[in-house]
């Protein structure tokens, strides 16, 4: 998880069916773990995370390194995926614990699925979303524009889509259509 927490809601009702059917590794970018902000106590989110998965939440560059020589994971969802992890993951920085999971995961050329959520998607990040569509072994949950009107640059994953997008990334495959038209 990464720190859209206008999200966190449907994010965690979209982990709660992916604890149902996967083996889930909870893992928390370092904002995402400790913000308490309008949408919810950030202790309140680990705690029902840790439950969801039965496991400690990873998160600090420490903890997510493992995952890479470990080979821990059989895919990497970051749901949900904002701005400022696109541009890191676009950009080769690695200074967080969801930025050093898919570093360390994607070494062993294993798939990331990623449910962006990020106003800037179609200003700012624009050209991060590119570069990452034409990374091997990444794959998106497909995206709509959310608020045209009222945020003209905002892109938001289809959150009841990631199982979907899961099951075609872990056959190597971009689920389509890749843009959502609701
Ligand atoms: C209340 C609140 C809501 C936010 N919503 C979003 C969002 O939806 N998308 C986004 O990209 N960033 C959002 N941010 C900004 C990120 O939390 C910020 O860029 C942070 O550094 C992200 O760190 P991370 O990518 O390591 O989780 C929000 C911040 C706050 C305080």
């Amino acid at each position: 998880m990464c720190g859209s927490y206008c999200t966190f809601k449907s994010a965690m009702a979209a982990i709660e069916r992916l604890c149902r059917v996967y083996d889930v590794t909870p893992i928390m970018s370092e904002a995402s773990s400790v913000t308490d902000t309008r949408f919810g106590e950030a202790a309140d989110f680990r705690r029902r995370f840790e439950e969801l998965s039965g496991r400690e939440i990873v998160d600090s560059i420490k903890k997510a390194e493992p995952i890479g020589p470990k080979k821990l994971l059989d895919v990497l969802i970051i749901v949900p995926c904002t701005g400022n992890t696109i541009a890191k993951m676009a950009n080769g920085i690695t200074d967080s614990s969801v930025t050093m999971a898919a570093k360390a995961h994607l070494r062993n050329e294993r798939p990331v699925v990623l449910a962006v959520s990020t106003n800037d998607a179609l200003s700012a990040n624009a050209q991060n979303i590119g570069k990452l569509l034409a990374r091997k072994n990444i794959y998106f949950v497909p995206f709509r524009q959310d608020d045209p009107a009222g945020k003209p640059c905002s892109l938001v994953a289809r959150f009841d889509l990631i199982e979907d997008t899961v099951a075609a990334a872990m056959e190597g495959r971009q689920l389509q259509p890749l843009l959502a038209v609701n």
